[in-house]
């Protein structure tokens, strides 16, 4: 499933992590690339240990942990400590697949959701779209700052060259409980339909409480904890 999550970062957080990312260090990209990516990819990042990447990653983690939609649609085990690029005009990271696992520190996460947080506004650059690869063909993602793009790992993707203007974003992945995005898919979509139908007809209704059962009872065969 691709999904657009709206409302991750306010405006007035967007201007601070801005503010905050402009004074840092960048480095070039290719630092967290695998050897397939690193010959794909042209743009600049946080280094991954800065206290500030570390700071302001939380500051995203702690939003995601509260947002329902992030956690009905990633299911998610660990979140890796998000990590912050940029594309000025002429870079672009050309088609690929993210790494299956990666490390923070000692601990290994297996790659299962991909999510980008965009934090430049869409009006501020040409092209830098994200664009993901699925069984329907390409879909080109370009979202308002403080809103997040979340996609299969095992996705092809790439983020089409910018042309003018500079695009900044924060990224990461997550290991799911679910590994499958197509099991994941099914417990999202069961667990937005039972929302809207407790909505209408009450959370006691015996179809909803069994309807709930179901999820859980999904979730109990397919999640690894
Ligand atoms: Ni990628």
């Amino acid at each position: 499933m691709i999904l657009h999550i709206e409302g991750v970062l306010a405006a007035g957080q967007v201007a601070e992590f801005r503010e905050r990312l402009a004074a840092a260090e960048w480095v070039d990209g290719r630092v967290t690339a695998g050897e397939q990516s690193a010959r794909a990819k042209r743009n600049l990042q946080v280094p991954e240990d800065s206290p500030l990447a570390r700071e302001l990653g939380d500051t995203i983690l702690g939003a995601l942990g509260r947002h329902p939609q992030f956690i009905s649609a990633a299911l998610p085990q660990r979140v890796f400590p998000p990590l912050f690029n940029r594309y000025e005009a002429g870079m672009a990271f050309d088609t690929h697949v993210d790494n299956a696992i990666r490390f923070s520190g000692p601990v290994r996460f297996r790659t299962d959701v991909s999510c980008t947080l965009f934090l430049s506004d869409p009006a501020d650059y040409d092209g830098g779209e994200l664009v993901v690869d699925d069984a329907y063909g390409e879909h080109a993602i370009k979202l308002p700052a403080g809103h997040m793009a979340l996609y299969p790992a095992t996705s092809l993707h790439r983020v089409a060259p910018i042309t003018r203007g500079a695009r900044w974003a924060s990224f990461f992945w997550a290991q799911s409980m679910v590994r499958s995005d197509e099991k994941r898919t099914l417990l999202h979509d069961l667990d937005g339909a039972i929302q809207r139908l407790s909505a209408k007809v009450g959370q006691g209704d015996p179809d909803v409480v069994a309807l709930a059962g179901t999820y859980h009872n999904l979730l109990r065969q397919w999640a690894e904890v």
